[in-house]
């Protein structure tokens, strides 16, 4: 019999009850430390006092108005996100799949706005992951992702992971625009390198096409900027976010210049929940926090020191573990064995981590996370490479 809630998932046998900074409680008092953070949603970490008081506060007010109607909260959370990043303009979904198709309707809609409607085709990446619509999954592309859900929505093209000549040879007449994340997440932790995103920005000038970065997994801090593209001085014309931006509360948003959201008129687009006062009461109270230089500093700081004990750990345990890649406090271990095992250990000793793609165990803390709770991962993780071992 099919269970009452559909099964897509292949979940954990693990109850969390109560979330405490960075550590999760289950139903019988067990702590553990949450190096998962919801696949890098709690940025703040769980039930940190600012996002509580916000989202309460605001429940004790207004919940929902709609869209109609002028909506003070989103109005704050959008001019803040403008005064901290490239974007002129924002638009406020509930995730990361919401985002992805706003971005890929906005990318078509100014070229056909243009004058050039054959500009649909939009050129992706191996490993990439963009969500689970039609649009995004047609953007990866793979079997995986698209098996059984013909007919697959047209317009993409799927290239090879850093492979130059693929790009320029797909290139042409009715290219619409580049989608790529500055740091895969679900394929693996493999971050975009700086001088390939400057060169992916200059060939979008060079040709005229958007660069679209999906900044889901890796913006908000994650990195250690606020946006990871930042890293490499150049800013894409239309972006992506999600998880970390609502701390847990579902929020995403598409953040956009002003030329490239020239399509996007009244009527174009529309979300009964995107927006909505709780989500972005709660989201301003994140940005408060997160867009921060000094919290951003210590986020660089802390993902110094994880990356650091992370290595220690790789060379103490050889047969498990192979390498640390990644950046900021988004960071993968590269293991010789099934990551599932390791991230299986890790339960049995406590500590939350998640696999992904390309043998990867990943590492997405709470931002805020402790030294002293960077210690005690590493030593929860240490214990499950050793109970591995035997
Ligand atoms: C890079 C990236 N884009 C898009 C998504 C889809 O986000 P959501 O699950 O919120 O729809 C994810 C989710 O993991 C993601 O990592």
């Amino acid at each position: 019999m099919i269970p009452s809630v559909l099964p897509t998932y292949a979940r954990a046998p693990l109850h969390f009850v109560k979330g405490e900074g960075s550590w999760l409680i289950d139903e019988n008092g067990r702590r553990f430390l949450d190096l998962g953070a919801g696949i890098a949603v709690n940025a703040l970490g769980h039930a940190h006092p600012d996002l509580v008081k916000a989202l309460t506060d605001q429940a004790q007010n207004l919940w929902h108005v709609s869209n109609l109607y002028e909506i003070p909260q989103q109005q704050a959370l959008a001019d803040a996100l403008v005064d901290n990043s490239f974007a002129d303009t924002v638009f406020f979904t509930n995730s990361g799949t919401e985002s992805c198709e706003l971005a890929v309707k906005m990318a078509r809609k100014y070229w056909h706005d243009k004058g050039h409607p054959e500009k649909i085709e939009i050129l992706t990446f191996d490993g990439c992951f963009h969500g689970r619509s039609s649009a995004a999954i047609a953007a990866a592309g793979t079997p995986k992702m698209i098996g059984g859900f013909g007919p697959v929505l047209p317009g993409f093209v799927h290239l090879p992971w850093g492979d130059h000549d693929a790009l320029n040879a797909a290139i042409n007449d009715t290219t619409c625009a580049i989608l790529i994340e500055p740091v895969q997440g679900e394929g693996g932790i493999r971050p975009l390198p700086d001088q390939c995103l400057q060169g992916l920005r200059k060939l979008c000038d060079d040709k005229g096409i958007l660069l679209i970065l999906d900044e889901v997994q890796c913006g908000v801090g994650r990195t250690g900027k606020l946006f990871a593209h930042e890293w490499a001085g150049v800013s894409p014309d239309i972006m992506m976010v999600a998880k970390g931006i609502g701390g847990g509360f579902p929020l995403g948003a598409v953040l956009a210049t002003e030329e490239a959201a020239s399509g996007m008129v009244a009527g174009t687009h529309g979300s009964t929940y995107g927006g909505n006062p709780l989500g972005c009461a709660v989201g301003k109270a994140v940005l408060d926090h997160v867009a921060d230089p000094a919290f951003l500093e210590g986020v660089r700081a802390r993902a110094g020191l994880l990356r650091q004990r992370l290595e220690g750990l790789v060379a103490a345990h050889p047969d498990v573990f192979e390498s640390v890649r990644g950046t900021g406090l988004m960071l993968g271990l590269r293991c010789k064995i099934a990551p599932g095992d390791v991230v299986k250990a890790g339960y049995d000793k406590g500590v939350i981590t998640v696999p992904a793609a390309d043998n990867i165990v990943r590492l997405l803390p709470p931002l805020n996370i402790t030294e002293d709770d960077i210690a005690e991962a590493i030593n929860r993780l240490d214990q499950a490479a050793s109970a591995l071992e035997a």
